[in-house]
């Protein structure tokens, strides 16, 4: 027999604490849901009509559960002595300095939130690791909850990895392709993955829900996003040979995507991937198998974050190349700055690491994202460390409200992020072709443009995978 769930904590109120248990609320009206956090403005955006992350749908689930059986709270004592079941959801970033700086995840975080419940938790709790985290770090939180926890308070751990990805993360969650419960194989692990399997029971179909050893699970989160920017880069990688040959980048994706044992996923090339988590859990897993002495797989695994920033350094000399050799004093017309559509968040994007090979070469750059708040931008384009960067900044890049403001006078427009409303069938671009500097050039890093058609109207146009 194993516990019904009836009140759930998640610890972290961010892209994946957030929406993940606004769902739970929303498909499980007899559990109450707490998410806390430590942040309190971020607590106070997720109490009021501005929510702090935008994702489609979102909005609407968050509206109809909140105040109901969904609550967003900063007192975590609270949430964790209510709970029966808390997710871990904290940020685990890559390290910035000490053994393992720029590859390991500093976990320091997790362990913090799982101190947290170990001082304050008095009955027994299933605590979920929903956080990327290394393989075995389960490990680590069961002996720092077994050594601190009040006795009479039992502590199950579960691996649950979230596969949701940004811009699509409610119906990602409505329908997930599967759910990860990874356990102890013990009397006591099956009986808290089965009352977990029953939380995602209310919405997910039985046989999509599966378990597994607790390694199993944490190893598949990181190997399910090595795999797919390993797609990425090798896509990317064809994607130079494209350019050199005359072959058509889209046309290889296409026709090696009909193959069943391939499949059309994954496979569009562009200016390189970005986001909070592939990079870092790819150099998580070089980290991973350094340590355990396999340098074999480690330089494999990191060809694929090399191959990424490869990519961004090739579309830059594309850009310098086509426009004669100097970027010096020219307009750039940056369109898109959020590393993929449908998200405000520019965590590791692409348009971050252009723009900043743009102002190396003296450019004068206009930014426009129909998303991403202005302040971030600036946040992400000032060097760390670097005391008023922003006024040397704010000589070189502004930001603009419209794709037209931000191609007035430019020397090429430089597609970054694939917005839809960059589409040719959406933005007027022989409006943008009349006001920019001639000859007009337009790269297109997303592959969303009629390149035909906007050469007819007079655009020199560069696509990434296709030949000039
Ligand atoms: P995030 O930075 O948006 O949110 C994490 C939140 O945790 C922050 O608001 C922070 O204030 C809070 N926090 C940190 N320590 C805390 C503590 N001790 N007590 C209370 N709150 C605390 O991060 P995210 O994007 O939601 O990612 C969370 C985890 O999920 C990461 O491990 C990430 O790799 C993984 N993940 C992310 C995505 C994604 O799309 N962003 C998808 C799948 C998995
Ligand atoms: C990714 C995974 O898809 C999720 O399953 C995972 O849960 C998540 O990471 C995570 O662990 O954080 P996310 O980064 O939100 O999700 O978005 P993706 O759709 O995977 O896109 C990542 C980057 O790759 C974007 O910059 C996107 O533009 C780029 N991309 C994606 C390509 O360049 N080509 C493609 O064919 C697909």
């Amino acid at each position: 027999p194993h516990k019904r769930v009836t009140k759930i904590c998640c610890i972290g109120a961010g892209y994946v604490g957030g929406p993940t248990c606004a769902v739970i609320a929303y498909k499980c009206p007899h559990i109450t849901v707490t998410i806390v956090d430590l942040n309190q403005a971020r607590i106070d955006a997720w109490n009021s009509d501005e929510l702090p992350i935008y994702e489609p749908g979102l909005d609407e689930v968050v509206k109809a559960v909140r105040g109901k059986n969904l609550f967003f709270s900063t007192d975590v004592d609270t949430a964790i002595k209510e709970a029966d079941l808390i997710f871990v959801s904290v940020n685990t970033p890559t390290k910035k300095s000490g053994v393992g700086k720029g590859f390991a995840a500093d976990l320091g975080y997790v362990e913090s939130a799982t101190r947290h419940i170990a001082k304050v938790a008095v009955s027994d709790k299933i605590v979920v690791e929903k956080s990327t985290v290394p393989c075995r770090t389960a490990q680590s939180m069961r002996k720092i909850l077994d050594s601190n926890g009040k006795p009479g308070a039992r502590f199950d751990i579960l691996s649950n990895p979230e596969f949701l990805a940004e811009g699509t993360a409610i119906r990602d969650l409505f329908a997930p392709d599967r759910v990860l419960i990874g356990s102890l194989d013990t009397a006591n692990g099956r009986a808290a993955a089965a009352s977990l399997a029953d939380v995602y029971g209310n919405w997910v179909p039985r046989k999509q829900v599966i378990t597994m050893n607790l390694w199993s699970s944490e190893l598949s989160k990181l190997a399910a996003n090595a795999l797919l920017a390993q797609r990425i880069s090798s896509i990317n990688a064809l994607s130079a040979i494209c350019e050199a040959t005359g072959a058509d980048v889209d046309e290889v994706s296409y026709a090696v995507g009909l193959d069943s044992r391939i499949g059309p996923k994954f496979l569009k090339a562009s200016v390189g991937f970005g986001g909070s988590c592939f990079q870092k859990d790819i150099l998580n897993l070089v980290y991973l198998s350094e340590s355990l002495h396999l340098p074999d797989v480690a330089e494999y695994w990191r060809q694929v974050v090399e191959m990424n920033e490869s990519q961004k350094r090739r579309f830059t000399q594309h850009i310098i190349s086509s426009l004669f050799n100097t970027l010096t004093g020219k307009r750039l017309a940056v369109l898109g700055f959020a590393f993929k559509k449908d998200t405000g968040d520019t965590r590791e994007s692409a348009a971050i690491t252009l723009i900043k090979y743009f102002r190396q070469e003296q450019a004068k750059i206009a930014i426009y994202d129909p998303k991403v708040e202005e302040s971030q931008i600036w946040y992400d384009l000032a060097e760390p460390g670097v005391v008023d960067d922003v006024t040397a900044l704010k000589k070189q890049v502004t930001i603009t409200s419209s794709a037209y403001e931000a191609a007035e006078g430019a020397d090429a427009v430089v597609i970054c992020t694939e917005w839809d409303e960059f589409r040719d069938t959406k933005l007027d671009y022989e409006k943008i072709y009349a006001t920019m500097n001639k000859p007009a050039f337009i790269f297109d890093g997303r592959l969303i443009l009629n390149q035909k058609k906007l050469e007819k109207i007079g655009f020199k146009v560069e696509c990434i995978g296709r030949s000039r």
